[in-house]
């Protein structure tokens, strides 16, 4: 069972492998702008991942065109609602602005 270190609010949670890191997110009282319902299409759900990206299920060709198409995308960068849980923890950056529209 991985944890989620959410940043900035500092806070740690338990999660569970196989969820995706939106829904993660939200079990944890997170609130993302998940305008698209987690299809990878608004990019409002962009994320940096700090530690543990390598469990994290492989960027996929819908959420890699979306980033594509994000300003401020890094090597960090992920979209919470395709990025699935594996088993190791994982730290995560909420932007704090809807970086997708
Ligand atoms: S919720 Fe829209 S891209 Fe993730």
């Amino acid at each position: 069972m991985p944890n989620i270190t959410i940043n900035p609010a500092g806070l740690t949670v338990a999660a569970t492998a196989g969820a995706t890191v939106l829904a993660a997110l939200t079990s944890a009282g997170q609130s993302l702008a998940s305008k698209c319902g987690g299809n990878g299409q608004c990019g409002g759900c962009h994320v940096f991942i700090h530690e543990g990206r390598k469990s994290l299920s492989k960027i996929q060709r819908t959420e890699n065109e979306k980033l594509d198409s994000i300003v401020g995308v890094g090597s960090k960068s992920r979209l919470a609602c395709q990025a699935v849980l594996g088993e190791e923890d994982i730290t995560v950056e909420l932007l704090g602005f809807s970086s997708g529209f």
